[in-house]
């Protein structure tokens, strides 16, 4: 029955130094799940049934990062691009991991379409997963994002905002605008309307004032093109923020000082962003 196959079912995983209890149902095969634990190698997430099977993957594994290539590196992030048909067994993988945290998706097996960009942390031991997001290879939709996670041990740290900033930085590189393809999780969601209120507040205030000292006025469609952030996201988060009025026909973008300094103070909490320096990435088409 659907509601029985949908329950919980992994009691706990590990992932190199962390255990990590699972929030939803994923598909690892049913005599995995019956283990305490699943032990995953935090290279290239084989799953197995105990620490002993584990050690002996460990032993063949060579793996110290993701595989695919290093698109990214600042100070100790990087970021790995995968191409979901060429390494289709990691794709599945990272999938099966992601699942145990996403609800309202389900999970999807052909990888082929798809890219992943795998975040990771550099220390002496290798290129530990932070996060990733998927992103359909062709969207007719204007995707720039499918699924969205960091793992537990590293949420609420402004990691889910970076992997964000890098949907962008991508699609900037492309030359189009992108949208997260819907229904967002509400963690999702909110992370979202932070990123994108960020990223629109940063353009509206660092409009340079003209010689005459007036500050030029700026549209909805600068907004977009400069943000990459599609045009009906940036309304709606004008919008949310009170920051458009309907005048004489015309959407018109205000903000008041109050506003600006709790962006800068917001700003000012934000440690890390993507540095579109270190990006070494061309679109392929
Ligand atoms: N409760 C309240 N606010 C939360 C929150 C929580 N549990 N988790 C994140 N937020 C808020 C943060 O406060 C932050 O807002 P702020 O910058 O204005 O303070 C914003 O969301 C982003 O936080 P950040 O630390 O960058 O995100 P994260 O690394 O924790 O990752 C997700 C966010 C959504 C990727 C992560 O929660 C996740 O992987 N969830 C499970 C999978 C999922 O739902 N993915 C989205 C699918 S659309
Ligand atoms: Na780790």
């Amino acid at each position: 029955h659907n509601v029985v196959a949908r329950m919980k079912n992994v009691e706990i995983i590990e992932l190199g130094r962390y255990r990590i209890k699972p929030w939803y149902f994923s598909p690892y095969p049913e005599e995995l799940c019956l283990m305490d634990c699943i032990y995953l190698c935090e290279f290239c997430l084989k799953y197995c049934k105990s620490r002993v099977c584990l050690g002996r993957h460990l032993i063949k594994c060579t793996l110290k990062h993701p595989p695919g290539n290093e698109i990214y590196r600042k100070d100790s992030i990087s970021f790995f691009e995968i191409d979901g048909r060429k390494n289709k067994v990691y794709a599945q993988n990272l999938c099966l991991l992601a699942k145990l945290f996403l609800d309202h998706k389900v999970l999807d097996f052909d990888t082929e379409p798809f890219l992943f960009y795998v975040m990771t942390e550099f220390d002496s031991r290798g290129f530990h997963i932070v996060g990733y997001f998927s992103k359909e290879k062709i969207s007719v939709e204007d995707y720039n994002l499918a699924c969205l996670l960091t793992l537990p041990p590293y949420q609420r740290k402004g990691y889910g905002k970076l992997l964000i900033e890098f949907s962008y930085e991508l699609s900037k590189y492309e030359g189009k605008t992108g949208t997260p393809e819907k229904p967002l999780s509400d963690l999702g969601l909110l992370s979202y309307r932070s990123f994108w209120a960020q990223a629109i507040l940063e353009q509206l205030v660092n409009q340079k004032a003209g010689a005459d000292g007036e500050r030029p006025s700026i549209t909805i469609n600068d907004i977009s093109e400069r943000t990459s952030i599609k045009r009906d996201d940036v309304i709606y988060t004008l919008k949310r923020l009170n920051l458009v009025t309907y005048c004489k026909g015309q959407h018109i973008v205000c903000i008041n000082q109050n506003t600006i300094d709790q962006h800068r103070a917001a700003m000012e909490k934000r440690k890390i962003s993507i540095d579109s320096k270190c990006l070494q990435w061309s679109p392929k088409d």
